[in-house]
């Protein structure tokens, strides 16, 4: 069944939200726009959307072959999925599993301790405050989730941390840490937005090679950039 593009509904950093001729879902276009410091770095890399998009639809396939309920349909081109809408909750899950980014700048935790269990933080997206931490009472005080609603997201991302971890494992790679977003339908918890190098931190677990955008963050050419999220790629989707 192939579906009819509507208008834009959203446009953030890196990705375009259009509406679809069913309105119980949407279109995720993923631009080939690559940011960081909250966008104040911004470059183009030519074939980045379709390598995240293919990533995040494979990743997010797993994860619902595992039964951790998330937004993903299917693939509508190259650079586009078709999702639930969502009603989005604007808070940022991080999951880590090794100590790095800005964990060990806030906390006296040494760069690469392995955490004994998964630590989970949140982040509320509010740009004009710089995004800042925040815990399920604010979660709860803000009126952004309830305790149930917490507690539902914090099951689902230890759950897909599980499942990411191993598939990863599988393939010789390590998931350092990661972010979630989450949203609603039908009074349902959902993972939404995207699963790729943009928002995890994925080494060759023999070698330590940087698989993701600290390569970016960190000052790398826009073509070893390419040339990381290519391997990932390969490695996550073609084999
Ligand atoms: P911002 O939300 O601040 O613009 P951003 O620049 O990171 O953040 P992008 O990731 O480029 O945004 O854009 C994707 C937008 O689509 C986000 O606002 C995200 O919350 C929204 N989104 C992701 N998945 C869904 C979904 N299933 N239904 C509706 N909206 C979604
Ligand atoms: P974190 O170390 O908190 O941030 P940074 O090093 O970028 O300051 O990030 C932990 C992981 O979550 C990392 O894989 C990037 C991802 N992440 C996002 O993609 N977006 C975000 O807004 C945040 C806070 C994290």
């Amino acid at each position: 069944m192939s579906h009819k593009v509507g208008g834009l509904i959203a446009s953030g950093k890196t990705k375009l939200v259009y509406s679809l001729d069913d309105p119980s879902l949407v279109l995720l276009r993923f631009k080939d726009d690559v940011t960081a410091l909250d966008g104040k770095k911004r470059d183009v890399i030519p074939g980045k959307g379709s390598l995240n998009a293919g990533i995040s639809a494979r990743l997010f396939q797993l994860l619902k072959e595992n039964n951790v309920h998330n937004h993903y349909i299917k693939m509508y081109d190259p650079s586009s999925l078709i999702v639930r809408k969502l009603d989005m909750i604007p808070v940022e899950v991080v999951c880590r599993n090794v100590a790095t980014g800005s964990i060990v700048k806030r906390l006296p935790i040494t760069e690469g301790t392995v955490f004994d269990s998964p630590i989970i933080e949140f982040f509320l997206k509010d740009d004009a405050r710089g995004d800042p931490m925040i815990n399920s009472w604010h979660m709860m005080a803000l009126k952004l989730a309830s305790k149930c609603e917490i507690d539902e997201i914090v099951e689902l991302t230890l759950r897909a941390n599980d499942v990411l971890k191993k598939f990863l494992s599988s393939r010789g790679l390590m998931l350092l840490d990661f972010k979630l977003e989450f949203g609603r339908r039908n009074g349902e918890i959902l993972i939404g937005d995207e699963l790729d190098p943009d928002c995890m931190r994925v080494r060759d677990a023999s070698t330590g090679k940087v698989l993701d955008k600290d390569l970016y963050r960190k000052g790398a050419s826009l073509d070893e950039v390419k040339k990381a999220y290519e391997e990932l790629y390969r490695r996550i989707v073609e084999t």
